[in-house]
């Protein structure tokens, strides 16, 4: 008796087992580059619900694997002919639609197959039904087409005409559109031509599965980017909407499942909830827990090398600290901070106290909760700056960690406590350091920032140009962020143009202008963004050993908040004597008024003299005295004599000339960056022929004719030497006519400008 008992547990056990593991068996099926799984089956009726079995086979169109939807479809007027056809399923919606290739189901009238196709009958299988979505479409020039469904007597019809053109998005020319209801299982259309010779056709389709390419003939030929019409077909499981179901024994959503209702006249579709993975029915694959631990894009945790633990939960997860942090573990919070830092100085506070006594435990005390202020003072600076958005930010970066983040102490040490000023402006004070590593470095520590400040930091982080002061790194930990610079320890090019005892020569002056322009070109052209400089000027260009121009504060000016009330908006956007005069008028920032602004240094690099000046007592800018100077054929007297030379005389009124270009007050007719720093090649390459000279406003057509005529007659009007002489002679240039098809276009544009 017991014997027996046992013996049918133990069959129990084995059928149950059987059982679990032909469930288990059931995982979604590839077809082709599609995945079918419940309710969708393929071979195994068990792995699916009835109804829901589609074809696997290959696609005589493709050559490849893919899955077939059978339909009842008839070229006749009478259901008598329906016959199986196969139509290709492009797309399996698990919300409750698919979406099958129905570009061959047209119902066509031509001469010559009038009566063989005129009539289209289509009627879907078991739980599938046209989705509202779909409309009948007629194509073609003067044809008509009607079509009746489901039950209905009568016929809906819509006519298309080449004669006028239809309102609705997808059908523009020679083709109609109209609805066709909800939710129906069969639809019989016809489509006719009036024009004999014309053919035309009607067809349903879901005009969102493809784009128009081309207005007048996409429709007609099916040849929109996806290539194929689409026909979107509801369904959904059983004949229950969700209430219904659920209170019904054979419920197929499983737990952690949700229940829609599905678009389909009826049934409903199961799905997992956020956390679960799976397809949501009980006899398919049910729900999951997603493991969101395993995947770092789907958890908020710090990292374990940070001390950040992540707790896979049924449905989420939840991080912690390890042990010796503190924080709540989460990226978003307060993240995982080291304790034992505290610790070393309790350690050292308690054997301070057992040797010195009370007094100095009060002292220790005091010292330590000002350190916990201070730390936590820090902490706070660090979420407001937003320093947690940027350490998210460059860990998004990836590998090329470009930025750093120091911490406010590391700064400190390197700075010896912010002791040796190297410069001071209006918006920030900038000191010199040595890092641990030895790298010499530049802190400024601005006196506000603006809401930007992060998106810029990351933008910044990215330039890389030999001659662009490199952003290293930056501290979030102070009230307002330093930033961390390369350190470029030659001073800078105003310093050297009014010292008595620096002096640059022509040469160097002009390597400066061209460097410092293909810097700010650089950074024009080359970020994602256009970044502009915004504040250029010779005091922001510095000098290394060499004499390498590097430029500072790229952009760094729109840190700057915009509401100081100190500063007034003509000084908070750039500095007097370099402020573009139609940024002024129009507050318009754009790339021509860094090109002004370098305009200003060129001149200064010419002559010599500070940006503002004092003429006869009165106080003038220097691009304004040097227009003046130019525009009454006196630019020799302003000329920096300490540089002008017989041999550089040619180069320098080129240069004044480009300088001219850059300061037009009409922003349109400046040259842009690229286009200076090609004339400050040109101008170098020239160094033998004094007075050869492309003029980019005249070249472009650039500008005001006025402006333009000016310039032409500021040409020389003759050359020494032939064009060919002048390239052999110039490096610069020979590199320019290895390229090729370019040459000849500046050899036209060179003998252009000098044939007038
Ligand atoms: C859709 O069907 C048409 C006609 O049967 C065929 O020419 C086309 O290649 C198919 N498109 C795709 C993407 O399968
Ligand atoms: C689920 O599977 C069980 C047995 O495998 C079967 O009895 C039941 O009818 C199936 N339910 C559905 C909705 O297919
Ligand atoms: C996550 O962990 C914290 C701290 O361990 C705890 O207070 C909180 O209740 C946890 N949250 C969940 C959803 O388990
Ligand atoms: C951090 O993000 C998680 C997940 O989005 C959220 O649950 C949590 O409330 C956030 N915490 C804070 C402090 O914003």
């Amino acid at each position: 008796m017991h014997c027996v008992v046992v013996l049918r547990f133990v069959i129990y056990l084995c059928l149950v087992g059987f059982a679990a593991a032909a469930a288990a068996k059931c995982v979604p099926e590839k077809c082709g580059d599609l995945e079918v799984s419940y309710p969708f089956w393929i071979n195994n009726p068990e792995c699916g619900y009835p109804d829901f079995n589609v074809t696997c086979r290959k696609d005589n169109h493709t050559g490849k694997m893919a899955p077939f939807l059978p339909v009842d479809v008839a070229n006749a007027n009478a259901k008598e002919y329906l016959t199986r056809a196969y139509y290709k399923i492009m797309e399996i919606n698990y919300s409750g639609h698919i979406v099958i290739n129905s570009s061959s189901l047209k119902a066509f009238s031509c001469r010559q197959n009038e009566e063989a196709h005129a009539f289209k009958w289509f009627e879907l299988p078991g739980p599938f039904y046209f989705s509202k979505s779909n409309k009948f479409v007629v194509v073609g020039c003067d044809t008509i087409g009607t079509y009746t469904y489901g039950d209905k007597a009568g016929d809906a019809r819509c006519v298309s005409s080449c004669g006028f053109q239809n309102d609705p998005l997808y059908c523009k020319y020679g083709c109609c559109e109209i609805s066709i209801p909800d939710n129906y299982w069969w639809i019989k259309f016809k489509g006719k031509a009036l024009d004999p010779e014309l053919c035309g056709f009607s067809t349903i389709l879901d005009p969102s599965t493809f784009t128009v390419v081309d207005n007048k003939t996409s429709l007609f030929w099916g040849n929109g980017t996806k290539a194929y019409y689409g026909l979107r077909l509801n369904w959904g499981i059983g004949l229950q909407n969700c209430s219904m179901a659920r209170n019904t024994a054979n419920y197929s959503c499983s737990s952690n499942a949700e229940c829609i209702n599905s678009p389909s006249r009826r049934g409903h579709v199961c799905r997992c909830l956020p956390g679960y993975e799976g397809n949501g029915y009980l006899n398919g694959t049910g729900c999951e827990d997603e493991n969101e631990c395993t995947h770092k894009e789907s958890n908020k945790c710090v990292g374990r090398e940070e001390g950040g633990i992540c707790h896979n939960l049924a449905g989420s997860y939840n991080c912690s600290c390890a042990k010796g942090y503190k924080g709540d573990g989460f990226h978003n919070g307060t993240r995982c901070v080291s304790k034992s830092s505290n610790y070393l100085k309790l350690a050292i506070i308690g054997s301070l106290s057992s040797f010195v006594g009370v007094s100095v435990v009060a002292c220790g005390l005091f010292w330590w909760l000002s350190m916990r202020r201070l730390k936590h003072a820090r902490e706070k600076n660090f979420r407001q700056n937003g320093g947690i958005q940027l350490q998210e930010r460059i860990a998004s970066m990836g590998g090329k960690k470009s930025l750093r983040m120091f911490s406010e102490r590391e700064l400190e040490i390197a700075s010896s406590n912010f002791s040796t000023e190297l410069g001071k402006g209006g918006f920030a004070t900038v000191y010199k350091g040595v890092l641990v590593d030895g790298t010499h470095v530049a802190i400024k520590k601005p006196k506000s920032i603006s809401d930007e400040f992060i998106n810029e930091i990351i933008i910044l982080s990215h330039i890389s140009h030999r001659n662009v002061v490199k952003l290293l790194g930056c501290c979030m930990e102070t009230q307002f962020p330093l930033l961390v610079y390369e350190f470029v320890p030659n001073g800078t090019v105003l310093e050297h143009l009014h010292s008595t005892d620096k002096q640059l020569t022509w040469e160097a002056r002009r390597q400066i202008a061209i460097e410092t322009a293909e810097a700010i070109a650089y950074v024009h052209l080359q970020a994602s963004q256009p970044i502009f400089h915004r504040d250029i000027k010779s005091s922001n260009i510095l000098l290394d050993d060499t004499f390498t121009p590097k430029v500072a504060d790229f952009g760094i000016s729109r840190l700057r908040p915009s509401d100081d009330r100190h500063l007034s908006t003509m000084f908070a956007s750039g500095t007097p004597g370099y402020v573009d005069p139609e940024f002024v008028r129009s507050s318009q920032f754009t790339d021509k008024s860094d090109v002004f602004s370098f305009g200003v240094v060129l001149v200064e690099l010419l002559t010599g003299l500070m940006p503002l000046l004092s003429i006869q007592g009165a106080n003038c800018t220097l691009y304004d005295h040097f227009l003046s100077a130019i525009n009454d054929n006196r630019l020799p007297e302003i000329l920096d004599p300490r540089v002008v030379k017989e041999e550089n005389q040619g180069q320098m009124e080129n240069m004044a000339r480009l300088a001219k270009a850059c300061l037009q007050v009409k922003a349109k007719a400046r040259p842009s960056m690229r286009e200076v720093v090609e004339e400050l090649l040109w101008i170098r390459a020239a160094t033998k022929q004094p007075g050869l000279y492309r003029d980019v406003s005249l070249v472009e057509h650039r500008g005001d004719p006025e402006q333009t005529r000016q310039n032409y007659h500021a040409l020389p009007t003759t050359i020494n030497s032939s064009l060919e002489d002048y390239y052999q002679s110039s490096p610069s240039v020979t590199a320019i006519s290895s390229e090729g098809p370019s040459t000849a276009l500046i050899q036209i544009e060179m003998s252009d400008t000098y044939a007038r």
